[in-house]
């Protein structure tokens, strides 16, 4: 029988990339949910016909291989739960999932994650529900992505920042981690973890540092700063004082540790997937001005919220285990989303 693969989250950044791949490599279905909130309708970037639609789920492709569900993945996970035949009105004969990601969650970037910190706590509900469901319907693997604001705050000062490897989040003696969005990713690892001990499924979590790609949306720095370079900002503006730094990893190099990672980690741990390059957002800044030609003046805006000052990894346990490192340098991934921001002016 076929395999089927479910997306969660499907039409947001890390998710449209995911369900493009999978098309991609494999000759698999692909059933993905997404409600929309911040995602974006894969009429815009799936490339494949859009097909028939059956109430709120949609086929695409010529040969119907990719199905999307248009709805809160809670009650996509409630309706699975209560009919295991869930997509037979669909055409679909589903005994078990096979690959199971699960990116829905409200996210947004700065701006939300200390703006309306409440909402972002409403990923404990979406991954509560998400975990109940793969103990009783046990896919074959699953992929959760927990995130570096999972790492405790104190390792990431001006004066203390250190590259964070994966013992640094010790569930025997915990850190604080960055606001409501960290602690659901730790809650997230724990229930990964609790998963795979109790109830022998197989879970791969993942710590993305700063993921970027060419088709972010334009509420995260990289693409932001893309585009105001691309329109010769000057002067150019950064939030706060512009020496607060992040790991950045292109999202193509995310995706090819996910797969690594999934064919050997299944017991709900976690693992690092970053450059291991601490980038200041003024040298992002003067990399993409480069890229444009000019030299702006830089204008702090104090304001702004910023978070922690250092956040980046040590990337040994990777390299180690999973003989896994990125491909993609920072000055060549910047290059692409700055090639994308030219394009889109
Ligand atoms: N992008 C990164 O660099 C990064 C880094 C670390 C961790 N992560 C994690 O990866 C996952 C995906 O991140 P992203 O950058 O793609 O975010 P995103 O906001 O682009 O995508 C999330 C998607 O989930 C959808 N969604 C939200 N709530 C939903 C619900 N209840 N039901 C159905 N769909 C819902 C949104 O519409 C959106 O399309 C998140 O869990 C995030 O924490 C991402």
């Amino acid at each position: 029988m076929q395999k089927v693969h479910l997306v969660s989250g499907g039409c947001g950044f890390v998710g449209r990339n995911m369900v493009k791949r999978l098309f991609r490599k494999t000759q698999d279905r692909i059933v993905f949910i997404d409600d929309l909130s911040v995602g974006t309708h894969p009429s815009n970037w799936l490339d494949a016909p859009q097909g028939r639609s059956i109430g709120n789920a949609t086929f695409f492709g010529s040969d119907e291989r990719l199905l999307f569900i248009q709805d809160d993945f809670r009650n996509v996970l409630r309706g699975l739960h209560d009919a295991p035949g869930f997509f037979a009105p669909l055409g679909w004969e589903v005994d078990k999932l096979s690959d199971v990601f699960h990116f829905a969650a409200i996210v947004g970037g700065r701006a939300k994650i200390d703006g309306d910190p409440m909402m972002v706590a409403l990923d404990l509900s979406i991954d509560a529900e998400f975990f109940y469901w793969i103990c009783r319907h046990k896919p074959a693997r699953v992929l959760y992505p927990s995130s570096s604001a999972a790492y405790p705050i104190d390792l990431q000062t001006e004066s203390d920042a250190i590259a964070l490897s994966e013992k640094d989040i010790n569930f025997d003696r915990m850190g604080k981690p960055d606001m409501t969005y960290g602690w659901s990713k730790l809650t997230g690892e724990y229930l990964a973890q609790i998963s795979a001990q109790y109830y022998g499924v197989k879970v791969t979590c993942i710590r993305p540092f700063s993921g970027y790609g060419e088709d972010q949306d334009l509420s995260y720095p990289i693409p932001a700063i893309a585009a105001r370079a691309a329109r010769r900002e000057d002067p150019f503006e950064v939030w706060g004082s512009g020496n607060q730094g992040r790991d950045f990893v292109h999202i193509d190099d995310v995706l090819d540790c996910v797969e690594v990672a999934m064919d050997t980690i299944h017991d709900g741990s976690a693992i690092n997937i970053g450059m291991g390059r601490l980038s200041s957002f003024r040298e992002i800044i003067e990399i993409f001005c480069r890229l444009a030609g000019y030299q702006p003046t830089i204008k702090p805006l104090l304001d702004k919220p910023v978070g922690v000052h250092s956040r980046y990894c040590n990337m040994d346990y990777v390299k180690e285990k999973l003989g896994w490192e990125a491909k993609i340098s920072l000055e060549e991934g910047l290059r692409r989303v700055y090639n994308e921001a030219i394009k889109r002016l």
